[in-house]
């Protein structure tokens, strides 16, 4: 078991134990791109002490690790589906969902943080509900804090995609988001 485990890891755990029970009665169709990660599997000859490389791959490949695979892969490596859970939830390079469409990276460098990053990452979140690392439910944002990307005398900056946000405050972070949702209700409609 990696160190620092907590209740979040014994929540997970619980997560991965009702996820497992339901993967018996998945197709396997449901899930995503399963031949992609059988492949993966095989290229590691099933080695369960691969575990890390498997994921790495796995997630090179697919881009994030699919929840609905681990009881498959726990299976394939002779593993448990807590401990496939635990080193994915351990380790920040993984992740469990796809990017979003929209990729924010907040730059927390010494130079944003003291003119403000943190208040802007802080209306971030209570826009869009996510933290750090995590994507939002419909798929539209995924919020990634970064170190400098280079532009200080800009700060605090934050990118979306390739466009470049400076001296942003709360404000001017909200007037962006929601340049964001109304183009994407623009594009529904
Ligand atoms: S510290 Fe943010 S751009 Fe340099």
């Amino acid at each position: 078991m990696p160190p620092g485990v907590t209740e979040a890891w014994k929540s997970a755990e619980k997560e991965l134990v009702e996820l497992a029970a339901a993967g018996n009665v998945l197709e396997a169709t449901e899930i995503p791109q399963k031949e992609e990660i059988e492949k993966v599997i095989q290229k590691h000859k099933k080695d369960p002490t691969a575990i890390i490389a498997i994921l790495q791959d796995v997630q090179d490949v697919l881009d994030y690790v699919p929840k609905e695979s681990i009881p498959f892969m726990a299976e394939e490596l002779g593993t448990s589906p807590a401990k496939i859970y635990g080193i994915v939830t351990f380790y920040a390079q993984f992740r469990l969902q796809p990017k979003g469409k929209y990729i924010i990276l907040l730059c927390v460098g010494t130079a944003c943080h003291v003119n403000g990053a943190q208040l802007v990452g802080k209306t971030i979140t209570d826009e869009l509900g996510i933290s750090g690392g995590e994507t939002t439910e419909d798929g539209l944002f995924t919020f990634e804090k970064v170190a400098c990307i280079g532009c200080c005398s800009l700060s605090p900056v934050m990118v979306i995609n390739e466009e470049t946000y400076a001296m942003l405050n709360p404000e001017a972070t909200r007037k962006v988001l929601k340049e964001y949702r109304d183009r994407e209700k623009a594009e529904q409609n």
